[in-house]
């Protein structure tokens, strides 16, 4: 495993990560999550993300269980969490940035996950109804308190980032330093054409989720939907027409061809292919399973294999189905 920069700032995090969406609280109990976070931790892995609103809290309770029973050293793992949509009901604690909730949620996060800071925290997606300086200005105060590190965004727009950024250049507050955005072989725009101009001019790195694109990229939805998978579960319903989709298997089957010349399995291609981005600061991987997540660390040994004929192979495969 290797560890890359968080963008500009000098935190190191392991290139491929481990998440807790779905998962916790729902698929995995203290148990389970403890199995595969430390199939994570023996591969090499450093950083666990994480987020206020994962099964309403419940994510964060387990994943801090499981960071007690494991006692490693605070200094070795990174955890994040991420505001935005709130836990409980309320004009200030749904679905907003504002001061109030931001340096109210904090608080709660850092008592289920029995930390006394977390390293990275995200505004989970943008809030129009805030103004962009009032929610800098918490994040700023948020790591002054000692409460957080670093600070980042996740599907927020180019530009909102850029005035983000520019708002605590011109008043010396700390800067968003990391995007967290969807990024797999079917989902690219946003990473490669929207987001390109702030890597090297604001120095902003990235966190990637959804490698496997909720599953589909493992080939497990070719012939319909497995009934321990995600698509399965009732509330995740609004994911089935895209991992059922026709032409995305068959370009699956595809991929599946090629990881078996390269003596590989499609995830660990897919994921690989995430990590061969070098604006790719660490790719946030999912799993329900301990074997899902021993199968998938193994991407990092097909990175050397993405060779230039590989990725126009992949391209030829899926690009005209990626958006
Ligand atoms: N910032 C955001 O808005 C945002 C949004 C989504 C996710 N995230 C973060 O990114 C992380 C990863 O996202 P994701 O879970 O959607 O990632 P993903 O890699 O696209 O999907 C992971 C899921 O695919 C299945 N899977 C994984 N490895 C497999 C394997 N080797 N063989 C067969 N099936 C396999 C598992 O689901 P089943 O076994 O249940 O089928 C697993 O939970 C999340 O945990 C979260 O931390 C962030």
């Amino acid at each position: 495993m290797d560890y890359r920069r968080l963008g500009r700032s000098g935190l190191k995090v392991s290139e491929l990560s481990l998440g807790s969406w779905v998962t916790y609280g729902n698929q995995l109990d203290i148990a389970g999550a403890t199995e595969c976070m430390a199939a994570a931790w023996d591969a090499g892995v450093n950083f666990f993300d994480n987020a206020q609103v994962y099964a309403a809290g419940k994510s964060e309770e387990i994943m801090g269980q499981v960071l007690k029973k494991l006692a490693w050293p605070r200094l070795r793992y990174v955890v994040s969490t991420k505001f935005y949509w709130g836990i409980t009901d309320g004009p200030n604690e749904k679905n907003t940035l504002n001061r109030k909730y931001l340096l109210d949620a904090i608080g709660g996060s850092l008592k289920r996950l029995q930390l006394e800071h977390v390293d990275l925290v995200y505004c989970h997606r943008p809030d129009a109804n805030t103004p962009i300086d009032e929610t800098v200005w918490a994040m700023h105060d948020m790591i002054q308190r000692g409460q957080a590190l670093y600070w980042g965004t996740s599907e927020w727009s180019a530009a909102d980032i850029a005035q983000a950024w520019h708002i605590a250049e011109r008043h010396h507050l700390h800067k968003p330093v990391v995007e967290q955005p969807e990024y797999n072989i079917f989902h690219r725009d946003r990473v490669e054409k929207e987001y390109a101009r702030l890597y090297g001019d604001l120095g902003i790195g990235l966190t990637t989720w959804s490698p496997l694109a909720s599953g589909l990229l493992t080939g497990k939805y070719k012939n319909g939907i497995p009934a321990d998978s995600r698509a399965a579960i009732p509330r995740m319903k609004f994911l089935v027409e895209d991992l059922t989709d026709k032409k995305k298997n068959a370009a699956v089957g595809d991929l599946e061809m090629l990881a078996r010349e390269l003596g590989c399995s499609v995830a660990q291609l897919a994921i690989a292919w995430c990590a061969k981005n070098p604006n790719v600061s660490s790719v946030i991987t999912g799993a329900s399973k301990v074997a899902q997540v021993k199968d998938n660390m193994k991407a990092v040994d097909v990175l050397p294999k993405l060779k230039p004929d590989v990725m126009e192979r992949i391209d030829a495969a899926t690009a005209a189905l990626a958006d």
